[in-house]
């Protein structure tokens, strides 16, 4: 399993960055309006994390009609070569992302719940689909049982003839991206039952570094090292 951040916060990313772990970013509008950004920033605060980062960066188009959501999505697109477009799963979002995969635009199908949503998404062209696991816990249901349906019905299919058209004119098949993870130990979930991809809030994802035999473990080790430098 890949790992992404789930923030718009430019530190964060460096940050997540510089560990040498990281496979991309996402971000919504309410990550970008959490760390206060304004409109007329936007592209360009698109364009630094996409410097930051070795991999793709889902960027969301607001609009709802599907002319909308193609014009959001060509312009995003345009902002670097790793933008991914993030689009809500509804039938303009699907209309929308048919057409924007077809322009070798990858896109990224937001807000998804269901196994028939996330079916609808890969024959529409998708790159990458993101079940919502909190949403689901949130309304007392279970986000990790729900996520497993939709990983198990997408592996009983091959999409590669529907997907986004790649720079090489190939096809690509849909990849998962397990979203609204909110717990390290949602990330173990979603990997052990096959999610691709777990886009993960920073401070999660530095609880997914840490654990307490560790750093114990370290600080003995320390504490016997200084013995052994200082006999
Ligand atoms: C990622 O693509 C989603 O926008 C994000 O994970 C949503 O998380 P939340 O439910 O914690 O807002």
């Amino acid at each position: 399993m890949k790992f992404f951040v789930d923030t718009a916060d430019l530190a964060e990313i460096e940050e997540a960055a510089s560990w040498g772990a990281l496979a991309g970013v996402t971000t919504n509008p309410s990550l970008y309006a959490r760390i206060g950004g304004k409109l007329a920033d936007f592209p360009t605060h698109i364009q630094r994390i996409c410097e930051l980062t070795n991999g793709p960066v889902s960027a969301e188009a607001t609009g709802e009609a599907r002319a909308d959501i193609i014009r959001e999505g060509r312009e995003l697109a345009a902002l670097a070569p790793n933008v991914v477009v993030k689009v809500p799963t509804t039938i303009e979002g699907l209309a929308a992302t048919r057409t924007l995969a077809d322009e070798g635009i990858p896109v990224n199908m937001t807000l998804c719940f269901t196994v028939p949503q996330a079916l609808l998404a890969a024959r529409a062209g998708a790159r990458y689909v993101s079940p919502f696991v909190g949403r689901f816990d949130d309304i007392a249901e279970d986000g990790i049982e729900q996520l497993s349906y939709i990983v198990s019905a997408l592996s009983n299919y091959d999409f590669s003839s529907s997907g986004v058209l790649g720079p090489d004119g190939k096809r690509q098949s849909i990849e998962v991206i397990a979203a609204s993870i909110r717990s390290v130990q949602h990330v173990t979930q979603a990997a052990l039952l096959g999610a691709d991809i777990a886009t993960v809030p920073f401070n999660v994802l530095k609880k997914c570094v840490e654990h307490p035999l560790t750093t114990n473990g370290l600080a003995a080790f320390q504490k016997d090292w200084e013995k052994v430098t200082k006999a």
